[in-house]
């Protein structure tokens, strides 16, 4: 049996046992089981979404009375703040910040299943779905960054992977977030998705996968769910080699614990929504940065013009300082548009480029420590760090 073989009848198996523990936070279940102090936060964004954020003010080892500056991290599409815990702590992002001396913010997008509250929807309601990474970026980033940002009452380090570098620097182009930011550290980041060749996902945007569940009124993208491991099979059916199912998703990972995957499965992959999905092969097929895009009409309603505005990277402040990590054989954050990314920014971001790493690298690397976090925590330490830290 291949690894996707396993990976789809693991997906089968979780269906059939539904471990997924949803009642207790990231804290009870994975935080302080590692030895970490932690604790639960809710933060409501301005359409009603009841986000819950997890605090560890240090690591194992208390550092007295001092707090480090706060370091927000945000995880990518269909995972959640679990991901930042999962390897072992000697290994993971979260841990070894903390045990650095950060105070460490761990954010929960609105669908994922950390997050999964609304002050009056209910995950049952279409409108609970209606949103895209614009909203993550306009709504739900704003609202968290805003929280850290009081609670600590100090700007905040920002740590983002993937989908929470899409976040990020649509959000960094607005005044009211950038100025809230002390640097951001960007891992396989993305703001154009045109050189995309993750044959699993080109495949997907071929058969218009994401307007075919639109049309079919499937607003919920939950690969835990039947519907969801009958997507993936019709997508992988005999046009995508998916023996092994992650690779063909996020290109070859070099350095991934293959042995602990039941462990991820756990806790991943989290739900999202279908208009999300649809957002984001959007910029596949046009190859822009811009909201999304709900066709001639509704655009002149929406916005006052029939295309969608695109986001200026220009617009993110020079004086913000930004470090980006991008892999060789990252099948999803394309070296081409990484490139493009790095064009138009304004700022000239520290780059650290690793040719053999792919997507899930930069996160769950059995090396990341010393191929990357390292780096990450340096370029930190070298951007407004007391010294007295
Ligand atoms: C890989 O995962 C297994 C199972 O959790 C664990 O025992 C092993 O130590 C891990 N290997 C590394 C290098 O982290």
């Amino acid at each position: 049996m291949g690894r996707a073989s396993v990976l789809l009848a693991l997906l089968h198996l979780l269906l059939l046992l539904g471990t997924v523990r949803c009642s207790d936070g990231v804290c009870a279940q994975l935080i302080r089981p590692l030895g970490y102090p932690c604790s639960e936060h809710t933060v409501e964004t301005k359409d009603g979404f009841l986000l819950s954020v997890q605090h560890i003010p240090h690591g194992r080892v208390a550092l007295g009375e001092k707090t480090g500056p706060p370091v927000f991290l945000q995880h990518g599409l269909f995972q959640g703040g679990d991901t930042w815990f999962v390897n072992s702590v000697e290994e993971s992002l979260g841990s070894i910040l903390a045990d650095n001396g950060f105070d460490v913010w761990v954010g929960n997008v609105r669908g994922t299943r950390w997050s999964y509250g609304h002050v009056t929807l209910s995950e049952n309601d279409k409108a609970f779905w209606d949103w895209s990474w614009q909203e993550l970026a306009q709504y739900d980033l704003l609202a968290m960054i805003t929280y850290v940002y009081s609670a600590t009452n100090s700007k905040v380090f920002y740590v983002g992977h993937s989908q929470g570098t899409i976040m990020a620097l649509a959000a960094f182009t607005m005044p009211n977030v950038v100025r809230m930011i002390e640097a951001a550290a960007l891992l396989c980041p993305i703001s154009y998705l045109d050189h995309i060749s993750s044959s699993f996902v080109l495949r997907a945007v071929g058969m218009h996968l994401d307007q075919m569940l639109l049309t079919v009124g499937i607003d919920q993208l939950n690969f835990r769910s039947d519907i969801g491991v009958q997507i993936l099979d019709s997508v992988c059916d005999g046009q995508v080699d998916c023996n092994d199912l992650l690779s063909a998703i996020t290109g070859k990972n070099c350095c991934f614990n293959v042995s602990r995957l039941d462990y991820y499965l756990e806790y991943e992959p989290h739900p999202s929504s279908t208009k999300n999905l649809n957002h984001l092969f959007q910029m596949i097929r046009t190859g822009t940065f811009a909201k999304y895009d709900y066709g001639l009409l509704q655009n002149l309603i929406t916005y006052g013009r029939f295309y969608p505005p695109a986001f200026d990277l220009a617009d993110i402040p020079a004086s913000l300082p930004i470090w980006m990590g991008y892999g060789g054989s990252d099948a999803l954050a394309d070296v081409t548009d990484v490139q493009r990314t790095i064009e138009e920014l304004r700022s000239e971001p520290e780059l650290l480029y690793i040719d053999k790493y792919g997507h899930i690298d930069f996160i769950m690397s059995v090396n990341a420590k010393d191929d990357v976090y390292g780096e990450l925590i340096r370029f930190f330490r070298s951007q407004g760090w007391p010294s007295s830290y």
